[in-house]
């Protein structure tokens, strides 16, 4: 049953108040993405006629991430009304008035959630035929999730959340992981049911299934083994432990391809890197954005590599590169600094506390020792000497320096010992 008609609506107009931060909580980053990116990547994956995304704290700067990662999405501002009730109300106005087929609803606070998860709880909502469906999870710690409350039978009754619970049902470990899909029209005429008479003065979304119950509207509930999958994000601690938990997944991924990776526990490997089989990556690495390491190459150890490529069989030995491309065969430091613009041909070498930027050294062309090459452009097969540097900026302007094929440079005096 996948053919039928969605609607994804994600959830991020709130605060994010426990992350204690000025940056909305959406846009804090896991494995090099904005939370809500990885919200929307997921949610693409059902091929929705519609994605609606409800904002308020931030709108502006929020709206434009999800533009960026999403253009047709709808952006969906939540008036004074709190709640994630609330926010799926003005969601739900926001959709064509035929649309008529689930509404998946999605937080952008949980993460991790997973293609394969979500698909799951898309056909077990189509397979049932029910008014609702929504995901839970045994969480090892459920402080501060909804419950989801069963009678003797195991049959749903609802979801409480946390600080409205009894001590009886703050003992169960059933958690609800804040991702439904809801026929619309059920879900339609339950939202205006929605109070606000809670612990917490806001409309509850998690109301909202009892009430499609009540109407004979039927709730089946997916439970997923892996709590990671729903994990949210409400701090930093959370945070960064959701950041080991994906970054542990992603280097394993990488190991089963066939990349060697020495220590997991110090590598940090961002979701969309790409690394070719048989390339090593030694502690203390962080591979970070569109970087791409080709096959047999080593990195590391103690290098940062951002939006980098490395070609084949090189070596890049404790170095900080942004933007640069590294040739085949090529060898980088122990020590470099390479800045956006590097580009380094086929064989060649940047050496030891050398900086480059905006500098294209040819293939075989080495700069092995203490140098600064900025604006720039060498040949091939040329050397430049220890200690040589590009005078690049008079103070006023860039200049560009021109070094050919099979050059020689070297320091014109040299300090020699008597004798
Ligand atoms: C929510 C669920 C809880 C569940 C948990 C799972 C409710 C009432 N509770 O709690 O049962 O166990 O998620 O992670 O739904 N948001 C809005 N507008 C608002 C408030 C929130 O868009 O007015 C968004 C937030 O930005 C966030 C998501 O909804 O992305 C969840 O809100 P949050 O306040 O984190 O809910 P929880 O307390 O975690
Ligand atoms: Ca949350």
């Amino acid at each position: 049953m996948t053919d039928q008609r969605i609607a994804v609506v994600v959830l991020a107009a709130g605060q994010g108040t426990r992350m204690k931060s000025s940056t909305p909580k959406v846009l804090h980053r896991l494995a090099g993405l904005p939370l809500i990116a990885h919200v929307l990547r997921t949610a693409s994956s059902l091929g929705p006629e519609h994605v609606a995304v409800v904002v308020r704290h931030e709108r502006d700067l929020v709206a434009a991430e999800i533009t960026e990662r999403a253009p047709d999405a709808i952006i969906v501002d939540q008036d004074d009304v709190p709640g994630t009730g609330r926010a799926v109300e003005v969601a739900v106005q926001a959709l064509p008035a035929d649309f008529d087929g689930a509404v998946v609803v999605l937080s952008g606070d949980v993460p991790l959630l997973d293609a394969a998860s979500l698909r799951l709880l898309v056909d077990a909502h189509a397979g049932g035929g029910n008014g609702a469906t929504f995901v839970s999870a045994i969480a090892p710690d459920p402080t501060g999730l909804g419950r989801i409350v069963r009678d003797a039978d195991g049959a749903f009754v609802g979801v409480v959340e946390h600080k409205d619970a009894t001590a009886e049902q703050l003992a169960i470990a059933e958690a609800n992981a804040g991702i439904y899909a809801f026929d619309v029209t059920r879900l339609r005429a339950v939202l205006p049911s929605l109070t606000t008479a809670n612990a917490q003065g806001e409309k509850y979304i998690t109301d909202a299934p009892a009430l499609i119950s009540a109407r004979g509207g039927r709730i089946d509930v997916v439970t997923l083994t892996d709590p990671w999958l729903v994990a949210g994000i409400n701090d930093r601690a959370q945070l960064s432990d959701a950041a080991r938990e994906l970054n542990a997944r992603i280097v394993r991924r990488h190991q089963l391809a066939g990349v060697t990776v020495q220590d997991p526990a110090t590598t940090w490997i961002d979701l969309d890197v790409s690394i070719e089989a048989d390339a090593e990556v030694l502690p203390g690495t962080q591979l970070l954005g569109a970087t791409a390491i080709a096959a047999g190459a080593v990195v590391g150890p103690d290098t940062t590599l951002r939006d980098t490529e490395v070609g084949a069989g090189a070596t890049v030995n404790r170095v900080d590169a942004t933007l640069a491309v590294i040739g085949d065969g090529a060898s980088v430091g122990p020590f470099a600094y390479l800045r956006p613009g590097t580009i380094l041909g086929d064989q060649g070498k940047i050496g030891t506390f050398v900086e480059t930027k905006n500098a294209k050294i040819g293939r075989g062309s080495k700069v092995p020792h203490l140098s600064y090459i900025g604006d720039a452009e060498v040949g091939e097969d040329s050397n430049i000497g220890a200690n040589t540097i590009t005078a690049n900026y008079d103070g006023v302007h860039k200049h560009r320096t021109e070094v050919g094929s099979h050059v020689q440079c070297r320091l014109a005096q040299r300090v020699r010992r008597p004798g």
